[in-house]
């Protein structure tokens, strides 16, 4: 299997067997460290958006396999603020660079720079369509954490209409005959375009308001934050703040091996208490962005096949 050039900019560019790559590849680079398979090259970090875990995990993981770093997190501080057209500053980059990081407010931003770009681009989020590395890197949280990813039952739940996240990971477990159960309020439930698809597939899924409904039958509880920066009327925001807030009198009944997971960062839907349960594990899944991204960036690169 050969990544050198490609793009990361949909999950629905990976087939399964090219995702079960990058988490082998992932595997490796856990076990072996590699510090120079990149050395000698360049990555552009464009976070046209905040971001904590994506822009600092890629960063560290192309130092640590002997790359260097190009980059801005504040769009204002470049001649985007001038006027210049996300066209134009990707064919500056990809002069800098020998691959970009691209985060950006709008949907199919991702997608418009891999176009301009004669270098791979990758998505590190746009707007609330796709966030294909972090759902390797919940793909591998998983595997971690169940000893697999397929047969699981799945509770996902919170923003399913603004969470990128979510589109992403609910597409990738399409791949490995696991049972779905979405919980949302009836305003931000999954879009009718992804459930269509998991209908295509046949994939086993059901949506729920309450996360009562399904958390003593899931292994994996995959909570979001509701994504106050994407909703048009804030009225609409503060109507369903706070659906949902795990806590730990919730976990009374659910299953031993139940692991909870979060792309983080959490506002308030599950409490600082489950941290001390046995079945938080939203840092260890942040943790895993390291092994996961450096195997993106040297599938992609070149450095590994
Ligand atoms: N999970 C995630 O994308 O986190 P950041 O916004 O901090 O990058």
């Amino acid at each position: 299997m050969n990544f050198k050039g490609k793009d990361v900019i949909s999950i629905d560019d990976f087939s399964k067997s090219e995702i079960i790559h990058v988490l082998k590849t992932a595997e490796r680079l856990e076990k072996k460290a590699m510090p120079n398979i990149l050395k000698g090259k360049i990555l552009g970090t464009l976070f046209f958006e905040p971001s904590t875990r994506t822009r600092l995990s890629f960063e560290s993981s192309m130092k640590q396999l002997g790359g260097n770093t190009i980059g801005f997190a504040d769009a204002h501080a470049t001649s985007v603020s001038k006027g210049e057209t996300l066209h134009d500053t990707i064919k500056m980059i990809e002069h800098y660079s020998d691959a970009i990081v691209i985060r950006h407010p709008l949907d199919g931003a991702a997608r418009l720079a891999a176009e301009a770009a004669s270098v791979p681009v990758i998505n590190a989020g746009d707007g609330k369509n796709q966030h294909p590395t972090q759902t390797l890197l919940d793909l591998f949280t998983i595997k971690k954490a169940q000893g697999k990813i397929s047969n699981l039952h799945v509770g996902i739940v919170g923003d399913l209409k603004y969470g990128r996240t979510v589109h992403s990971l609910t597409k990738a477990l399409s791949h490995f005959h696991c049972k779905l159960s979405f919980v949302a309020p009836p305003a931000l439930r999954m879009p009718v375009q992804i459930i269509r698809e998991l209908e295509e597939k046949n994939i086993v899924y059901s949506e729920h308001e309450r996360t009562e409904d399904i958390i003593s039958d899931v292994d994996i509880l995959y909570c979001t934050r509701i994504q106050r920066e994407r909703f048009p009327d804030p009225r609409e925001y503060e109507r369903v703040k706070n659906s949902y807030i795990l806590d730990v009198p919730l976990l009374k009944n659910v299953k031993k091996n139940l692991k909870i997971l979060h792309p983080l960062p959490r506002v308030n839907e599950v409490t600082t208490a489950v941290d001390r349960t046995p079945y938080a594990y939203y840092f260890q899944q942040a943790s895993h962005g390291i092994p996961v991204r450096k195997a993106i960036l040297a599938l992609v690169l070149g450095g590994l096949r």
